[in-house]
């Protein structure tokens, strides 16, 4: 098994793979196809790496290393399993493969951003395989997530995760352009992990990317039109005291540079990996008329450009409201 494991890792190196879907080293990733090569369990008897392998079980390894290498096919998609946040879940090419740092945060039930007691709805805009809602539904057995994705065949894929934790009854999977199908909906956490990769950046990425639902990365020209649509809406369905965490990745400078006057707050992560933003619903509601603007060419111009009317409106009635006495303004 060790000897399978190390060649098959040389060959991974040799053929210059790319590694990062789930696993981050040659050896975890020739490992993982060696696996479930020889159908072995997750947590195997000690001394699993000393077996002699049979020579069709050598066969089964080889073929899955030809095809890691020559269509350069994620190991995790080869092998239909990944880990997020200390959990397995079912992967196929319909959905990202998951590997975000907000894992971390998940795992620290969001310590110190909310108080964990009192967290009871969390909504997870693009949801993919359902790692985030899944892993938020175990970290807060108290709390009811909504899960929404425009993607059809990824919500499939979900539905088979939530159907394995035995989470139907609080994880709630929705087809929905970000925030469309929950009018009237508020939640404590909002959180995404948005497709927020920019058109060059697109074409520069190493060839395993191609295998994964490119409406899963794609957004726009500068990476922004998803986040946009996000910022901009996000106020809206946020409680009082709630939070937004949103990953963007390497898009952070854009964001940055998009929204100078916003306070975010740029998470830090033990386990490596960064990009990650949270804003106060209160910070949202200061700086709700800055988050009105949006790009032109913005894939969903039309959709903010509703949300601009829809926010032009609600900054007639802030107008308004600022006449009235104080506790005639704060928030039910
Ligand atoms: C980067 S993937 C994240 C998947 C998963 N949350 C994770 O962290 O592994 C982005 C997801 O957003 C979905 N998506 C893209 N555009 C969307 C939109 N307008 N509304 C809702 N979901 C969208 C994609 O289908 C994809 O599943």
């Amino acid at each position: 098994m060790r000897n399978l494991i190390e060649r098959g890792s040389r060959r991974l190196q040799r053929a210059g793979v790319f590694f990062g879907h789930g696993t981050d080293n040659a050896w975890d990733d020739a490992a993982a196809l060696v696996w479930h090569a020889l159908r072995l369990p997750d947590n195997p008897a000690p001394g699993v790496y000393e077996r002699r392998v049979s020579a069709a079980g050598q066969a089964r390894v080889e073929e899955l290393f030809d095809r890691r290498i020559r269509e350069r096919i994620p190991a995790v998609y080869l092998t239909g399993q990944t880990w997020f946040a200390g959990l397995p879940f079912k992967v196929d090419p319909r959905v990202l493969i998951p590997r975000s740092p907000i894992a971390e945060l998940i795992e620290q039930r969001f310590s110190p951003w909310v108080p964990a007691s009192r967290v009871r709805r969390i909504l997870d805009i693009g949801t993919g395989s359902g790692c985030i809602a899944i892993a938020c539904a175990k970290a807060f057995p108290n709390a009811r997530v909504d899960a929404v994705d425009i993607s059809a065949d990824a919500l499939e894929v979900a539905r088979e995760n939530v159907r394995r934790h035995r989470l139907g009854k609080r994880v709630r999977l929705l087809i929905s352009d970000h925030f469309r199908a929950l009018q009237g909906e508020s939640y404590d956490i909002i959180v995404s992990n948005p497709p927020y990769v920019g058109a060059r950046e697109l074409n520069a990425l190493p060839p395993e990317y191609r295998h994964e639902p490119r409406e899963a990365l794609a957004a726009g020209r500068s990476g922004l039109d998803s986040v946009r649509v996000i910022l901009s809406e996000a106020g809206r369905h946020l409680r009082a005291g709630g939070v937004l965490i949103v990953e963007v990745g390497n898009t952070e400078r854009a964001v940055r540079r998009a929204y100078p006057k916003l306070p975010f707050i740029w998470l830090e992560f033990e386990r490596g990996g960064g990009g990650v933003f949270l804003l106060t619903a209160e910070a949202l509601a200061a700086h709700a008329a800055a988050l009105e603007s949006v790009e032109p060419g913005n894939r969903s111009l039309a959709h903010a450009r509703r949300g601009t009317r829809q926010a032009k409106s609600r900054r007639r009635r802030a107008e308004r409201s600022v006449r009235r006495p104080a506790a005639a303004r704060r928030r039910p």
